[in-house]
């Protein structure tokens, strides 16, 4: 990686020369230049902090995948839509993020310098996806947050500095951040400042692809903004590209108040509509789910941490034209998928939504549909990018999640490590012995993808067909295993033996054929 590290420890203006000329010669460029410098900020601000990556990485393994996930996303990046649900509530000073230039900004309270590394590349990949160029990026070393300005006031004063000479126009916190604390930050670097969850949002507007996925995403938006009316608008003007206006006037009351009453109103308005609508929705979605079911075609859920590549190995085993995107939560709405096993059976995949770590409780029914998918699901594949400097820690943060979701724990799961081309042998072992039962992929390069279809067939149920037998009662225990195993149709005690008509599984149809009086 050729990023720059400045010499002079925590000087900010020295970053800001460097980005200044990263941004002229970036100026228009494609998304490779993009998603390098994004990386080259990260690494240097890293490098500031003493957390320099440098030290334990394998420099050429590194580059040459980091070269092959830049071009494939280059090659399918997003265009940026921008639009919200939210025009029939024009009146309300909502500030569609719209991020385009901004700064990063992190706390390092009582973490290790691996976990405040790992905090601000997932940051810089979230304002990746959101469509943002990242200039810039802060962090501070403090065990609490000021109340006042998230950061503390010289912080908050560096950072006026360096939104002031990157040109940024919006400022990322990693955190929540209270409403007050987010205008008092606003008011010192005069650009909107927005949080962890209003990022996230705006990246899961962005991409919701049905109706339901639409409804749920504005929903949460506004359950997210309801409270926080006050803060918006009223310091922002919205025609200067996001810039606070001189920070003065900021909660005059008067007409602004009613006007935020009226907002409240339409928003909640608005909210029991969408409520309406999503619960409307839900039959239509359980009967095309029972109908697959019914038809008796077993189903794999593919769930992983945002960006483990489930996309890609959705493609690479259904050989389906999917779009891959570029970015984090490419997929917010299950797709389902057929595929086959080695031994010929069909069955169906489906992709779910990327998770994160501390997903914001608004989000959490925003996935309902997507959750459900797993939760029915005969089979989870299990995702993890075993190149990542935490995998261990995302398999918690997903178990987290499915322990929240009835049924989906009782479920198997195999866990696929994925990116084996990008991890070092070190990692994969150790994940190897962390999880004995997993599959070790490459959905990038097709490595260990027959394995994981073996594994697939193995794991999945057994197609059951109906017999009509009568059999000797000397095989009694034949009988037996299919109480046991199977689904008895009926059952009748003839002179031969008993008659029964069943489903089982194949091989216990065949035995039962074998055993059977002929003629
Ligand atoms: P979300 O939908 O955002 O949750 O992401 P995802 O889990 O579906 O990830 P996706 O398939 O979009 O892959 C994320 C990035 O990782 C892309 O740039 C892929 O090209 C890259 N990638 C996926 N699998 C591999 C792999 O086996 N090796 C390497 N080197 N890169 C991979």
């Amino acid at each position: 990686m050729s990023h720059t590290t400045p010499t002079t420890g925590d000087d900010a203006r020295n970053a800001a020369t460097l980005d200044e000329s990263a941004r002229q010669a970036g100026a228009g460029g494609d998304g490779v230049d993009h998603i390098q410098r994004a990386e080259d900020v990260v690494a240097r601000v890293l490098a500031r902090q003493g957390t320099a990556l440098a030290s334990t990485v394998d420099h050429n393994r590194e580059q040459d995948a980091g070269a092959l996930e830049r071009e494939a996303r280059a090659g399918t990046r997003r265009t940026r839509s921008g639009s919200t649900e939210l025009e029939d509530i024009s009146e309300v000073e909502y500030r569609q993020i719209r991020l385009e230039r901004v700064v990063l900004v992190g706390l390092r309270t009582t973490g290790t310098q691996e976990e405040a590394e790992v905090s601000l590349r997932e940051l810089a990949a979230l304002a990746e996806t959101a469509g943002s160029e990242v200039l810039d990026a802060l962090i501070q070393r403090r065990p609490h947050p000021d109340p006042a300005t998230f950061l503390g006031k010289g912080k908050a004063h560096d950072l006026a500095d360096i939104v002031k000479d990157t040109g940024a126009d919006t400022v990322i916190v990693d955190g929540e951040l209270a409403p007050s604390q987010r205008r008092g930050l606003e008011d010192v670097v005069k650009v909107k400042v927005v949080d962890r969850t209003a990022l996230i949002l705006d990246i899961f507007a962005q991409h919701a692809k049905s109706r339901e996925g639409k409804a749920q995403v504005e929903l949460a938006q506004l359950e997210y903004l309801l409270p926080r009316l006050r803060g918006w608008g009223e310091s922002m003007s919205r025609q200067a590209g996001g810039r606070v206006a001189g920070g003065e006037g900021i909660g005059s009351r008067g007409p602004g108040e009613t006007k935020i009453e009226l907002d409240r109103r339409r928003i909640r308005t608005r909210m029991a509509k969408l409520r309406q609508q999503i619960r409307e929705m839900e039959p239509s979605r359980r009967t095309q789910r029972a109908s697959r079911r019914k038809g008796g075609v077993p189903s794999v859920a593919i769930a992983g941490y945002t960006n483990a590549g489930k996309s890609t190995l959705l493609n690479r085993i259904t050989g389906a034209e999917v779009l891959v995107e570029d970015a984090l939560f490419a997929t917010l709405d299950p797709t389902v998928r057929r595929s086959t096993t080695p031994d010929g059976r069909v069955y169906t995949l489906s992709d779910t939504v990327g998770f994160v770590r501390h997903l914001p409780t608004q989000l959490v029914e925003a996935f309902r549909s997507t959750l459900e998918e797993v939760a029915e699901a005969d089979l989870i594949l299990h995702v993890v990018d075993a190149a990542h400097p935490d995998p261990v820690g995302q398999v918690a943060a997903v178990h987290l999640v499915f322990d929240t979701i009835e049924g989906a724990r009782d479920i198997p799961e195999l866990i696929v490590l994925n990116k084996a081309d990008l991890a070092t042998p070190e990692q994969l072992a150790l994940l190897r012995t962390t999880f004995p039962e997993s599959v070790a992929v490459s959905a990038y390069t097709g490595l260990g993808i027959e394995g994981l279809q073996l594994r697939i067939q193995d794991l999945l149920p057994q197609p059951r067909v109906t017999v009509d037998l009568v059999i000797p009662y000397s095989y009694g225990a034949l009988i037996h295993e299919a109480h046991e195993d199977g689904e008895i149709v009926s059952e009748e005690y003839v002179g031969e033996g008993t008659h029964i008509v069943a489903r089982v599984d194949e091989a216990l149809a065949a035995r039962l054929k074998e055993a059977a009086v002929h003629g």
